[in-house]
């Protein structure tokens, strides 16, 4: 039986994926990817979408949102894109969680920032536009 795949929120960090099958970039090419991987959320890295600890260089803060209830269980493919200059896609069964394990409420799918600016933080709020966001 496959473990559940969950998104971890690291405050002022990453975003900590567990057991995700696929990974996806902004032209639908699946990326190699380990048990455990760290995605950039702060828009700084060299190595997008993985962090490359450069979060702690620009100094990202974020606050991490209040818990709610868990991320409905939804039929369909299980993967994240990141999509091209802009939010990663969240689609499918992945429980997005905060450091204490506590579940987040959202859709499917739902879009996390990864640009750094969103004032919704983890979630997308479209300021990637505003402030040029670009995958290099
Ligand atoms: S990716 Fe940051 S606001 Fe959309």
């Amino acid at each position: 039986m496959s473990e559940k795949t969950k998104i971890e929120i690291m405050d002022d960090g990453p975003l900590i994926v567990s057991d995700l099958k696929l990974l996806e970039d902004g032209e639908g090419n699946g990326l190699a990817i380990k048990k455990k991987i760290a995605l950039c959320r702060c828009g700084a890295s060299e190595n997008k979408p993985f962090c490359d600890g450069s979060h702690k260089g620009v100094g990202f803060r974020s606050s991490l949102p209040p818990a709610g209830s868990s991320v409905p269980a939804k039929e369909g493919d299980v993967v994240i894109r990141s999509l091209k200059n802009g939010p990663y896609e969240v689609c499918g069964d992945i429980e997005l969680c905060v450091e204490d394990d506590s579940a987040l409420s959202g859709d499917d799918p739902y879009y996390i920032c990864r640009c750094g600016a969103s004032e919704n933080k983890p979630f997308c709020d479209g300021s990637h536009k505003r402030v040029g966001f670009t995958d290099k």
